[in-house]
């Protein structure tokens, strides 16, 4: 009958897997069912200690200004800015909340308002939690008093931790806050800080340009000083290289570019000197009647000479044929021709002389040109070189006279500035008296300490649960034993209202209670199961004492008899022997004696008269060491077999299994085990233990209760079944 947990399958559930612990939404309510009120208490010490803080907490106040960071109005004069440089990156709005936040600035609005002399701030009026740090912290401290800078240095740290500054979204807008114990102070000190900062603000802006102005004037000075000596040595440079300008450049640059001209006309001059003087010494050695003579040399006199003697010789030959050449007439014309051709030659000669004086004086002037343009040349060498220096010299002359003009109109505008300061910040909003407190804040504090509470009370009952090791419902039972839970039996203590009762007789006394309902359920439960197999001895057991198997056993059994079935009940804990001093106290012989002689058991059975219930009650002199042996032996079989004959059910109280062996002696012999589990007590690692000892009660093992339910607790357990589950019994007689 008995599984071992491991094959018991509970997989229906919906739920997630937690090492081994299925965490499903109906575990989940039960926890929630079953530790309700740890939870709430939770939720109400916490809503408690919330109530005390926002009573003793002190209110505080927080007023808002706001600086609005403007970029346009320093344009006016910042003529070089464009529409991308106006933009102020985010860089600078962080670092104005810094310097909003810096000791400096603070420092001088609480010199001004003088709140070292405040109470809030000069500790003459702490809070209790100050006092307590303020207390603990002078165990530590030298014992001095503060120096004045000490002092300050404080308010100054306790008003930083009471301001807060930050940048609206996205925007340039600075929004100030700052918490005081007065609505009046909040506003006064926010107000002092946002003017601290524009003043400040634009004092930094005046130092700034003023230092700019300084810089700029000293460096303009130089940058003059600068200019004018690169422009001196420009001057200088030039006049020690002979440089002297023109309009169509430097001066021996022109002079070569003339020469040269010079010296190409020079030249052709030369080369048609020449040209004249070779063809005069060529002509001379020709006949003059050659016409070339003539064509070469554009002579006048020549020419006309030439033409004479021309005429002449005609003359001659037409006498000499007429007359003979030795004919006087004839030999006066040949000397007269022969005087011309000296005149000619004469004339040739003299040409001649001339053309080659003209061609000497052409050499001479070429060779005298050649001379000057190859010196000028030289000249223009060094020239070159220097030039290239000049014009080094006059560029740095020109950067600086530049960079000279360049300050010249920042410092203007710097010095422009300087006299009119623009701050890029204003005020645009002032901060003004807050009409609420700022904290604490009533709601939330209130619904955060409920949610706080809530969630602590979840974690403690949920720990609670998961450390907590006990069982405590049917299903719990079932997933731990494997078998089937037949049912939770409430405490029946006797309530104040109810008077005392006799809990061995409980279910005669209150035959519609739950407690009664729950183990007639366990007679059907065995009723049923004796349709397979004879059942007839049950056992009740249980792992450890004190579970209620003596109580369950009395009244399951008196129950069984009151519905007129033949019972029998045993007390067969021969260790406490409960069972005898509670229903027979006076008996004198019992078990053991019958054990020892069946024939005499109708001897030592006690009938009860009111429910016809059938007692064997257990005496013995003194504990015995081998009760385990004397339970478990063969007279306690043949003893039971009379009494199967005699019986239709016989129910046997027994002793717990983990301190003592008897139960599992005893097992073999019994049909029928009902395993008592205390509820809310017993671990389910003593469970185990004690089941998983014996092999022979796991199979005997029909089921088991849960004894000792807190009503109270049960109601919440199984509130799923409903507000009418109860309705059908009767608690009370
Ligand atoms: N359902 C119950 N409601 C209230 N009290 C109970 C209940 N069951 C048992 N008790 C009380 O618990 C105590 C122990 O019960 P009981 O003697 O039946 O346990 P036991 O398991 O037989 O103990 P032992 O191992 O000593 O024999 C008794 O005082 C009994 O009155
Ligand atoms: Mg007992």
């Amino acid at each position: 009958m008995y599984q071992p947990r491991e094959h018991f399958q509970s997989g229906h559930r919906f739920g997630i897997e937690f090492g081994g612990a299925v965490l499903s939404f109906e575990r989940v309510a039960d926890v929630l069912r079953r530790q309700w009120p740890i939870i709430a208490a939770c939720a109400g010490a916490s809503l408690a200690l919330v109530l005390v803080y926002l009573i003793t907490a002190q209110p505080m106040y927080t007023a808002n200004a706001r600086i609005m960071m403007d970029t346009r109005q320093a344009q006016v004069l910042d003529k070089d800015s464009n529409t991308s440089s106006a933009l102020i990156d985010t860089g600078y709005v962080d670092s104005q909340v810094e310097i909003i936040n810096s000791d400096d600035l603070i420092l001088s609005v609480v010199r001004r308002l003088k709140l070292t002399e405040d109470p809030e701030f000069n500790g003459s009026n702490p809070g209790l939690l100050s006092l307590i740090i303020g207390k603990v912290s002078s165990l530590f401290g030298s014992g001095e008093p503060a120096s004045q800078e000490r002092i300050e240095h404080a308010v100054v740290e306790q008003v930083q931790k009471n301001l807060r500054t930050e940048r609206v979204l996205t925007t340039y807008v600075l929004s100030l806050n700052y918490r005081a114990r007065t609505p009046d102070k909040a506003a006064k000190i926010a107000n002092a800080i946002a003017n601290a900062y524009l003043v400040g603000a634009l004092e930094a802006k005046y130092q700034s340009t003023k230092r700019a102005t300084e810089w700029l004037q000293q460096r303009s000075l130089e940058l003059s000083e600068q200019a004018s000596a690169s422009d001196r040595a420009v001057q200088t440079f030039k006049a020690e290289h002979n440089i002297v300008g023109t309009s169509r450049g430097l001066m021996s640059e022109q002079q070569l570019s003339d020469l040269n001209t010079q010296l190409v006309q020079a030249r052709a001059a030369t080369a048609e000197a020449k040209a004249r003087l070779d063809r005069i010494e060529a002509i001379s050695d020709q006949d003059l009647a050659q016409p070339t003579v003539t064509d070469a040399l554009n002579n006048s006199v020549i020419t006309r000479l030439r033409a004479q003697y021309l005429d002449l010789q005609a003359q001659y030959a037409d006498w000499s044929r007429r007359y003979g050449k030795t004919h006087l007439a004839a030999v006066n014309l040949a000397n007269k021709m022969d005087e011309l051709r000296k005149n000619i030659a004469d004339e040739l000669h003299r040409i001649g002389d001339a053309y080659r004086s003209d061609y000497e004086i052409a050499k001479s002037r070429e060779a005298s040109l050649e001379k000057n343009v190859k010196e000028l040349v030289a000249q223009a060498g060094h020239t070159g070189q220097a030039e290239v220096k000049l014009r080094d010299l006059e560029s740095a002359a020109d950067t600086y006279r530049n960079l000279y003009n360049n300050f010249l109109e920042k410092l203007q505008s710097a010095t422009q500035n300087q006299s009119f300061p623009l701050s890029e910040a204003r005020l645009i909003s002032t901060a003004t008296n807050p009409d609420r407190k700022s904290s604490p804040r009533t709601v939330l504090a209130l619904v955060g300490g409920l949610v706080g509470g809530l969630c602590l009370g979840f974690g403690v009952a949920f720990a609670r649960e998961l450390l907590s090791d006990v069982l405590r419902t049917p299903g719990e039972v079932e997933d731990e034993l494997g078998v089937k839970c037949l049912g939770v039996l409430p405490d029946i203590r006797p309530s104040t209202k109810t008077g005392p009762s006799d809990l061995s007789r409980y279910v005669v006394d209150h035959p519609f209670s739950r407690f009664a309902e729950t183990l007639r359920n366990i007679k059907v439960s065995i009723d049923v199961a004796r349709l397979n197999r004879e059942i007839k001895v049950i056992g009740i057991v249980s792992s450890l004492p004190k579970e209620g198997k003596t109580t369950v056993a009395a009244n399951f059994a008196q129950l069984i008899a009151l519905t007129g079935h033949r019972t029998v009940l045993i007390d067969g804990d021969l260790h406490t022997r409960s069972l005898t001093r509670e229903l027979a106290p006076n008996a004198k012989s019992g078990l053991v004696e019958a054990l020892n002689d069946p024939a005499s058991l109708g001897y030592h059975v006690q009938r009860s008269k009111e429910t016809g219930l059938d007692f064997l009650p257990s005496v013995v002199a003194s504990r015995m060491v081998n009760s385990a042996d004397v339970i478990g032996s063969k007279a306690m079989a043949e003893l039971l077999k009379v009494l199967r004959e005699h019986y239709e059910y016989i129910v046997i109280d027994l002793a717990p299994v983990m301190p003592v062996a008897d139960s599992k002696a005893v097992s073999l012999l019994i049909d029928a085990m009902v395993y008592v589990i205390e509820w809310g007590q017993t671990t389910r690692s003593a469970l185990q233990e004690s089941v998983s000892g014996s092999e022979v009660l796991q199979k005997k093992l029909l089921g088991a209760v849960l004894n000792r339910a807190n009503p109270k607790m049960l109601k919440r357990i199984e509130a799923y079944k409903g507000k009418h589950h109860n309705s059908y019994y009767v608690e009370h007689a």
